[in-house]
């Protein structure tokens, strides 16, 4: 009875945690993304598809200085062909120190800085937000679901509401997912922005869902290597585990098989 209590206390206590947590932080929903989960992988197709909406939309106020552009050749990654990756460098200007003067981008550039101040650095915004939290700073969702960096990004982008207000000059837009729910960037997707080649649906969600798995990808390229390298890691612990507990048996054998007196 009093066990019973206890735990419907404590889950009255962790739902009203979490959903004080949810007012604050903002509404993120779980997206199944290719890329989660001890097997998962960036979606190629997912990932060239991101790229489009980055270069078309994001770019024009975001950077990604972080990001080389020839990493877009990567296995794992959107896995452009080389001349692609370099007409995509070309179609930036960046200003090279040595020629005291700007010429087209290559490959080996970065992606460039982008043209509002206000407007944070994209390269590693995927791991810097968490989409998921609590209850109670326990980490719990987050070990069911992930950190939800991704998430956080497609709820940013779906989660405008219409309203806007201005205050201390400039406007600001009401977001369910932006901690504090008004945010400086102004709706930048409606659905049907960009064209895609491969003919997959343009319409807000999979946009935004695109964008996000190509940050995700920018943040984190070597996610897939990193994965594989930990699976290697517990078979290899398990087959371990395994002979240590068979040679163990053995070299006790002797002696556990003796009847004593
Ligand atoms: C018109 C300029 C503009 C465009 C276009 C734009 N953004 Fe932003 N973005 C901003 C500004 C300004 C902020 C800072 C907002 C703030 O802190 O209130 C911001 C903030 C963000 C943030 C950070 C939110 C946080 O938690 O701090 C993310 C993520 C983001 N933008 C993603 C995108 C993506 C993805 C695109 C393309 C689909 C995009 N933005 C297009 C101007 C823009």
């Amino acid at each position: 009875m009093f066990k019973k209590l206890a735990i419907s206390a404590v889950a009255a206590l962790t739902l009203s945690a979490g959903g004080a947590l949810a007012a604050e932080e903002g509404h993120v929903h779980d997206v199944d993304f290719s890329f989660e989960g001890p097997f998962g992988k960036f979606d190629q197709n997912q990932l060239q598809r991101g790229l489009q909406v980055y270069t078309e939309v994001c770019a024009s106020c975001h950077g990604m200085t972080y990001v080389p552009m020839r990493t877009l050749a990567d296995e794992g990654g959107p896995q452009l062909p080389e001349d692609q990756v370099r007409a995509y460098a070309a179609q930036y200007e960046v200003f090279d120190p040595e020629l005291d003067d700007y010429r087209p981008a290559r490959p080996t550039d970065h992606f460039p800085e982008g043209n509002d101040p206000n407007a944070p650095d994209l390269s590693l915004m995927a791991k810097k937000r968490a989409g998921f939290h609590g209850p109670y700073g326990t980490g719990m969702a987050q070990l069911f679901q992930g950190m939800g960096g991704p998430e956080y990004i497609v709820a940013i982008l779906t989660g405008y509401t219409g309203e806007d207000k201005f205050e201390a000059g400039t406007t600001f837009y009401e977001n369910t997912a932006f901690p504090g729910g008004w945010i400086s960037m102004a709706p930048p997707l409606y659905g049907e922005d960009v064209e895609y080649a491969d003919g997959h649906s343009n319409d807000l969600h999979h946009e935004a869902e695109d964008v996000s798995a190509f940050l995700m990808w920018a943040a984190e390229p070597k996610m897939m290597a990193r994965k594989q390298a930990g699976l290697t890691g517990v078979i290899f612990l398990t087959v371990l585990t395994v002979l240590l507990y068979l040679t163990n048996k053995r070299i006790w054998a002797p002696i556990k098989g003796k009847k004593i007196g």
